[in-house]
């Protein structure tokens, strides 16, 4: 059985997921979007508001058999992949700059569980300048995000800053 769990703050899902999520399914028979309960960050939205998010944009997205859900999660990433039975991390790698951040954590994970390989996907390029943090300034501004988010959090942002 290979079971991954692709964590994130999600705040909110973009389509740079979606697309990570899409290509990396395939690799593995269980995937487990793992959103972190970020609790002393200011997100946008709950984390059950995000998890629902997912949950509701999921079925959409072709996985290739592989078996999708989606769970919150509090303290380590390594922690939680150890207790959900994972033998990988799934990352996304957007730009150069990305690589410093995502090597710490990728070596400091293995440290921590040495069992748990992190296994990195290089964003597709028509979304590797897009984040969560990009959005929802753009968005909040009146900038145009279409495309790059899925329809229902563009709608969910609406409602959010009552737009
Ligand atoms: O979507 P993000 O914000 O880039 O995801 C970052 C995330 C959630 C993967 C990272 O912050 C994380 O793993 N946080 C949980 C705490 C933890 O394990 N920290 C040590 C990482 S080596």
């Amino acid at each position: 059985m290979r079971r991954a769990i692709f964590p994130g703050s999600f705040d909110p899902l973009t389509n740079g997921h979606l697309d990570i999520i899409k290509r990396s399914a395939p690799l593995f028979d269980e995937m487990i979007v793992a959103v972190l309960n970020n609790a002393d960050k200011h997100p946008m939205f709950t984390v059950n508001e995000r998890c629902e998010m997912i949950r509701e944009v999921l079925p959409a997205v072709e996985t290739d058999g592989c078996s999708m859900r989606v769970e919150s999660f509090s303290g380590l990433t390594a922690d939680f992949a150890k207790r959900s039975g994972a033998n990988a991390i799934v990352r996304g790698i957007r730009a150069v700059s990305d690589y410093e951040y995502e090597l710490r954590m990728a070596l400091m994970n293995r440290r921590l569980e040495p069992g748990i390989e992190t296994v990195f996907l290089m964003a597709g390029e028509e979304y590797s300048y897009v984040s969560s943090t990009l959005m929802k300034q753009v968005f909040e501004l009146g900038g145009r995000v279409e495309g790059l988010i899925p329809e229902l959090v563009e709608t969910r942002m609406r409602q959010k800053l009552g737009k």
